[in-house]
């Protein structure tokens, strides 16, 4: 079949990495794609919000299946978009419905869902400019650090963890009545603040049925010793170490479970994955959200280590024929190390000429930040590429990535040396 993945990330080189090997695809799109599915798939230039051009070329192209990899088009309804549409109700989109996208799209909506279904999460209360002053009242029963959450989608920014209570009163006033996220920080989440070790676990659902792939751990910041601006993620290892059997039977009894289930009960259309963004306080797990598609750049550990045909598990899901599959996952770690623009996460050029991929040696490179420019790849984004690696335990995955980025050049380029340390 034909298939098309919409996005153009690390995520998205790594899905089509992995789709490309199934035997049930003929051809591969990415819309619109980086220099790096430019070499393995049809990259087409196309906004993955810009539903009229996304139908054109499913029809114009014959395709039959679509992966959607960021959060987007999912809040914006493009699974409900093909499902509305006479011409496109067959083809199968991997995704959430707007409805399911709102756990991302909403951080008042995700808490209400934790609270309906008895999933652990941080205490919270959600307030909106009308009750600014109950807020300020709701902070002052907190301890510090505080936690205020912007409701809606804020590019990853819309976090604020604060020390003292009256910066915490002022931002709360900014963000409701000076809108310092925009319409997304209409409603606030302030929640009491969970203090432990965080991990990601990943969910591939039909809306009834689930498999739990690998965990993974991302680290966020910019600097080293987990320092700095917030970033999209600068490295990742998976299995996490600390993810015992003991605790993952934890999470999939009180996290997992309950959230499959509350999809279901809901009658919400959920045909994509879930990642729970989780945290370890003593020795129980804690939801701190959910995002309704992969994250990136734990895809590029999570992806490699699994050995199934991800078409034919997608052709389950699309099919709500996911119950009893079973998933083939790689004994061997996975570790790798984003390389970014000099500058990033704030202003930072792009252009820089890539180099010495061709001498990379048992990694693989999947490109977030490029495109290609006559017979070179260059940056043209902040976080570039992500270089992956598999061994025996993630310490030596990651030498493996270290010694193959000495080969790699662009000026100014950047990358933590400490993924993992804290684990
Ligand atoms: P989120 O966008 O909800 O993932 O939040 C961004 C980051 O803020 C998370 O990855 C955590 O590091 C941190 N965070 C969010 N909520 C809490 C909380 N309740 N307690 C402690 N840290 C939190
Ligand atoms: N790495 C975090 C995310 O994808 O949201």
């Amino acid at each position: 079949m034909n298939i098309l993945i919409l996005g153009n990330g690390g995520r998205e080189h790594t899905f089509a990495h992995k789709i490309v090997q199934s035997k049930h695809c003929d051809t591969l799109f990415v819309a619109p794609g980086n220099a790096g599915t430019h070499t393995i798939a049809t990259n087409v230039n196309i906004g993955v919000t810009d539903f009229d051009a996304i139908k054109k070329l499913v029809l114009d192209e014959d395709i039959d299946m679509v992966v959607v990899g960021p959060e987007a088009p999912l809040v914006e309804g493009v699974f409900d978009f093909f499902k509305a549409d006479g011409a496109l109700k067959n083809v199968k989109v991997i995704g959430p419905s707007k409805r399911g996208a709102l756990l991302e799209g909403s951080k008042e909506r995700a808490k209400e869902f934790m609270a309906m279904h008895n999933i652990p999460t941080a205490a919270y209360e959600a307030f909106t400019a009308k009750s600014l002053e109950a807020g300020k009242k709701f902070l002052e029963t907190l301890t510090a650090p505080y936690v205020l959450k912007a409701d809606g989608l804020a590019a990853g920014k819309g976090v604020l963890i604060l020390d003292d209570l009256a910066t915490a009163k002022n931002e709360l006033e900014d963000m409701l009545t000076n809108q310092k996220f925009g319409a997304a920080s209409e409603t606030v989440v302030i929640e009491e603040f969970l203090d432990g070790i965080e991990l990601s676990v990943f969910v591939l659902t039909d809306g009834k049925s689930h498999v739990t792939l690998p965990t993974a751990k991302d680290y966020k910041r910019i600097g080293e010793g987990d320092k700095g601006l917030n970033t999209g993620g600068m490295g990742a290892v998976s299995p996490v170490p600390f993810a015992d059997a003991e605790f993952m039977k934890k999470i999939e009894e009180r996290i997992v479970i309950p959230t499959v289930d509350g999809i279901r009960k809901e009658e919400i259309e959920y045909k994509g994955f879930i990642f729970i963004g989780l945290i370890k306080v003593g020795d129980d797990p804690y939801v701190i959200e959910y995002n309704v598609r992969m994250g990136d750049p734990e895809t590029e550990v999570v992806l490699p280590r699994i050995k199934n045909d991800l078409v034919e598990l997608f052709e389950k899901v699309s099919a709500e024929k996911l119950e009893d599959t079973q998933l083939d996952v790689d004994t061997q770690a996975a570790a790798t190390v984003m390389l970014v623009s000099g500058g990033y996460p704030e202003s930072y050029e792009k252009g820089k000429v890539v180099t010495g991929l061709g001498e990379v040696r048992g990694s693989t490179v999947f490109h977030a930040g490029t495109t290609v420019d006559g017979d070179n790849v260059v940056t043209s984004g902040g976080r570039v590429m992500a270089v992956t690696s598999l061994a025996d335990d993630f310490k030596k995955a990651l030498e493996t990535s270290y010694g193959n980025i000495e080969k790699i050049t662009f000026d100014k380029m950047n990358y933590r040396k400490d993924i993992g340390f804290d684990l």
